[in-house]
């Protein structure tokens, strides 16, 4: 397994261009599933997970190009198998939202039930039950969803929880329901508005993303469109991270500054120099920072996608943190690894609390989820002398060229082979 080797103490300086966000061009290559023209995707970063869920549209059947700027041009006329297979969904739960396109388009699905993963149980439960509320037939069987519909039809259904791939599930499906679906508790973040965006241009009818209350009402058929996808939240926070905790000076261009609210309040009140020109984002910081308690929640609160990194940021900031987990139930697996590098913090259930130290130290590591993988980077980036940070696959599902990025900044750096 590929690992990534650091030498920790260089201070990150310079300019970094951000990719398209990972959890947005996942739905949208989704949605190429409800229609017969060609949706051509622009921005879209070049991660595993895309390649994942291009290899899965193509085993379906969908045609399927990409241009040298990475702009991807997909067309599902062609499509004949409606059919996610295991082995595709256990190495990306985001497989799953091909359920909603194919049962709307094609009347049927057969997807692989996700399964556990690191970071919680993290069941589709509400997935299946909003289907079934616009009147699809779904059995469990096998670990698979077999999902069959003449035709859905609009329907009221009121989410338990705010799911965010939930709710873009059923937005998708209800966009070729007949009559108004409505959806109550709906997700807000900003990848469902970008997905609805999306949708839109091929001509769906829905209103209130980014609110609690979505209103879809179903139209006959969708047509092709060019979309550009949202630049990535997570990664731009995990840039701002990075030169938080290496006391650099960086300069992030193609954000979405409006998408990151709470995570420069966070860190302005962590004591970094923050300034935004309409898609630029600059930091500076040239002192220890003051550490910042935080509790995740659904957008717009503390993304969870960000706790693991501001857990590294808190174990070398001054003073006493608490740093509440409040949407997985098992996501602070880099912790210990954190705590191998000299950290000081202690687990209690969803509480971390962590007490500032004055330094890392480099350490063999080992990531366990993408987040975390990050964690574990930007602690290597500030520790002294070497880090080694194994199972770096799951870097490469959700950060785009990451080490390139890094050594341009600055950072020592690199992949070592298997
Ligand atoms: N949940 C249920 N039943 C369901 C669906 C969700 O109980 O049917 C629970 C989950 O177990 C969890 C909570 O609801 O406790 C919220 O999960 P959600 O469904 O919102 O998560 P998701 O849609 O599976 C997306 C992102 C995640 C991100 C979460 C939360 C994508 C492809 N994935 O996952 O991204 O952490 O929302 O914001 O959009 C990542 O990028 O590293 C990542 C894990």
């Amino acid at each position: 397994m590929e690992k990534l080797l650091i030498s920790g103490g260089i201070p990150l300086k310079g300019e970094v261009k951000i990719s398209g966000a990972k959890n947005s061009v996942l739905p949208i290559l989704a949605a190429s599933l409800l229609c017969e023209e060609d949706l051509i995707i622009g921005n879209v970063p070049h991660l595993q997970d895309v390649t994942t869920t291009i290899s899965l549209l193509t085993e379906m059947g969908a045609n399927l190009s990409i241009d040298e700027k990475m702009k991807v041009s997909v067309n599902a006329a062609s499509v004949k198998k409606f059919y996610a297979p295991y082995e595709m969904v256990k190495t990306m739960r985001a497989s799953i939202l091909v359920l909603g396109p194919l049962l709307a388009h094609f009347g049927e699905a057969k997807v692989s039930l996700p399964g556990g993963c690191a970071i919680g149980s993290r069941p589709v439960n509400l997935h299946i039950d909003g289907l079934k509320a616009m009147g699809a037939n779904i059995k469990v069987e096998d670990g698979y969803i077999f999902a069959k519909a003449k035709k859905l039809k609009g329907a009221k259904i009121t989410l338990p929880i705010a799911t965010v791939t939930g709710t873009e599930n059923l937005m998708m499906a209800a966009v070729l329901a007949n009559g108004r679906t409505v959806i109550k508790n709906a997700a807000k973040e900003p990848e469902i508005i970008d997905l609805a965006n999306c949708l839109r241009l091929m001509g769906a009818q829905i209103k209130g993303d980014g609110t609690s209350s979505i209103t879809v009402d179903g139209v006959k058929e969708l047509r092709g469109c060019n979309y550009d996808v949202l630049p990535d939240r997570i990664e731009t926070a995990t840039f701002l991270v990075a030169a938080a905790i290496t006391k650099g000076k960086l300069t992030l261009t193609h954000t979405r500054p409006d998408t990151l609210k709470i995570i420069i309040e966070k860190l302005k009140k962590a004591g970094a120099d923050i300034s935004i020109k309409n898609d630029i984002i600059n930091i500076e910081v040239n002192k220890q920072l003051n550490s910042v308690n935080i509790t995740t929640n659904p957008y717009p609160d503390f993304p969870t996608d960000m706790q693991a990194q501001f857990i590294a940021l808190n174990s070398i900031s001054k003073g006493k943190s608490k740093v509440v987990e409040s949407v997985f139930e098992n996501r602070f697996m880099h912790v210990q690894e954190l705590v191998r590098m000299g950290a000081n913090i202690d687990i209690n259930g969803n509480v971390a609390t962590i007490d500032g130290v004055k330094s890392l130290t480099g350490a063999p590591v080992m990531a366990t989820d993408l987040r975390a993988s990050a964690s574990l980077i930007l602690a290597g980036l500030v520790a002294k002398g070497e880090t080694v940070v194994d199972r770096i696959y799951h870097i490469d599902r959700g950060y785009e060229c990451i080490e390139e990025k890094l050594t341009k900044l600055g950072a020592n750096i690199k992949r070592l082979p298997q």
